[in-house]
């Protein structure tokens, strides 16, 4: 298994460019379904989420090719509509196949999803959704199995946002009989993307972006040909290792629109940021500021970047208040900063983290994506050696994520 091992202490100096969004990119390939041709999906990152969700729909029967950054989906023939537990219990995101399959061949049949390292994560608002869209469901022996000769429009309120719940009930409204209210609908740049791509297969969607998103059925999809948005995690996280580096780095192909909330913060910090049209400079302060955040859904601070700030805060003058409110599990990070000299207690969802002198590096442990991503930022702020162990978790989310930082100055390297 691959380990990452960083040698911290360097100033980050220079320009790194952003990739495509995983989370985009995911949806962008389950709304190839919904068309029979051939689909083009470009500003894809090379990740192995991307591999697991090509690898699915090559199990349905698609063609799936990637070259450079850009995926070839051939969607002619379907031979299969099930979503095994194989792959759900590799990638979560798996369940998005779930509402483009159902609109385009009336069945689908997925495994449900299990709890995963940062919450129980249920998809009850999938279900229920496409339930009132007259889906049959029924649960058996692990898997959701849903039926509808066509799905007909409806009204659908969510208890709270759900991004692929969301993008899940949108796919499959696109070729529903009437029209789909969704209502308390997640805002994320995701799914402003997924609604623009699905638009430019011939969809009618009105209100993507706001919490109210409307969608008239339409008979057919035309294939897609479309490039996802840079990714804003990526792009959040470079932003957390200039900052605890106290470096000089300029982002390119970034969106910096899509990061408000997070460049706030990071200002309120003390980390000088100036903004361009797709590019961010950003400069660390010789002294990080305690900042209290909350996560909430877009456009409020992201969960996926709660855990790269918070180690950002364990360096801070001062005492911040970390209140993780999307996930009741998110807090696996502490435990490792912790063994890396981090001062941080928690009690129910908040995070209390006494900013100290300077971190020690340690051998550590990824526990999922955004954990990796702040122990790699932990590791370069770090006095000494910090080696962290599960880097696949990394994998799923961070492309050439080593590389990038080494092209920065970091002293890192992958070992075998
Ligand atoms: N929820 C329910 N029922 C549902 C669906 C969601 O109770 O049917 C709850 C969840 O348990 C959670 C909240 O609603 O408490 C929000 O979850 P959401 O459904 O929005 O999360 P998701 O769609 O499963 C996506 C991203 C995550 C990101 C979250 C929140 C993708 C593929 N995944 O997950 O990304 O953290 O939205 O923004 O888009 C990551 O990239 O590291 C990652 C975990």
């Amino acid at each position: 298994m691959d380990k990452i091992e960083i040698t911290g202490g360097v100033r980050l100096h220079g320009e790194v460019t952003v990739s495509g969004a995983k989370n985009a990119v995911l949806p962008l390939m389950t709304a190839a379904i919904l068309s029979s041709g051939e689909n083009v999906i470009g500003n894809v990152p090379h990740l192995r989420d991307v591999m697991t969700m090509g690898k699915l729909l090559a199990h349905l029967g698609f063609g799936f090719h990637i070259e450079d950054n850009s995926i070839l989906l051939l969607t002619k023939k379907l031979t299969s509509f099930d979503a095994p537990y194989d792959f759900v219990k590799t990638m979560r995101a798996s369940v998005l196949v779930l509402g483009p399959l159902l609109a385009r061949t009336g069945r689908a049949k997925v495994s449900l999803p299990g709890g995963c390292a940062i919450g129980a994560r249920p998809i009850n608002l999938h279900i229920m959704g496409l339930e009132k869209m007259g889906a049959k469901i029924t649960l058996s022996e692990g898997y959701i199995e849903a039926k509808a000769r066509r799905l007909r429009g409806a009204t659908v309120y969510f208890d709270m946002p759900t991004v692929t719940g969301t993008e899940n009930l949108m796919m499959a409204a696109t070729l529903a009989d009437g029209t789909t209210v969704l209502e308390n609908a997640a805002c994320e740049p995701e799914v402003t993307d997924l609604a623009d791509a699905l638009i430019s297969m011939g969809a009618d969607i009105q209100g993507a972006g706001t919490s109210v998103i409307k969608i008239n059925g339409v008979a057919g999809l035309e294939p897609l040909n479309y490039a996802a948005i840079p990714d804003r995690i990526e792009t959040a996280t470079f932003i957390a290792a200039a900052a605890v580096t106290k470096g000089d780095v300029k982002i390119n192909k970034c969106r910096p629109e899509h990061l408000d909330a997070v460049i706030n913060k990071m200002q309120e910090a003390g980390v000088k940021i100036k903004q361009k049209t797709g590019k961010l400079m950003v400069r660390g302060a010789e002294r990080l500021s305690a900042v209290d955040i909350k996560t909430v859904p877009y456009p409020g601070f992201p969960t996926d970047m709660q855990a790269q700030f918070m180690t950002m805060m364990s360096i801070a003058d001062g005492t911040s208040l970390i209140t993780e409110n999307i996930f009741e599990n998110r807090f696996m990070h502490v435990a490792e900063l912790r063994r890396m000299g981090a001062d941080i207690k928690v009690e129910g969802s908040t995070a209390t983290v006494k900013g100290v002198g300077s971190l020690k590096g340690a051998p550590v442990m990824a526990t999922d994506l955004r954990a990796s991503a702040s122990l790699v930022v932990a590791g370069l702020a770090a006095e000494g050696t910090t080696v962290i162990d599960r880097v696949y978790h990394l994998d799923r989310g961070y492309e050439k994520i080593e590389e990038k930082l080494e092209k920065l100055g970091a002293r890192i390297r992958r070992v075998k």
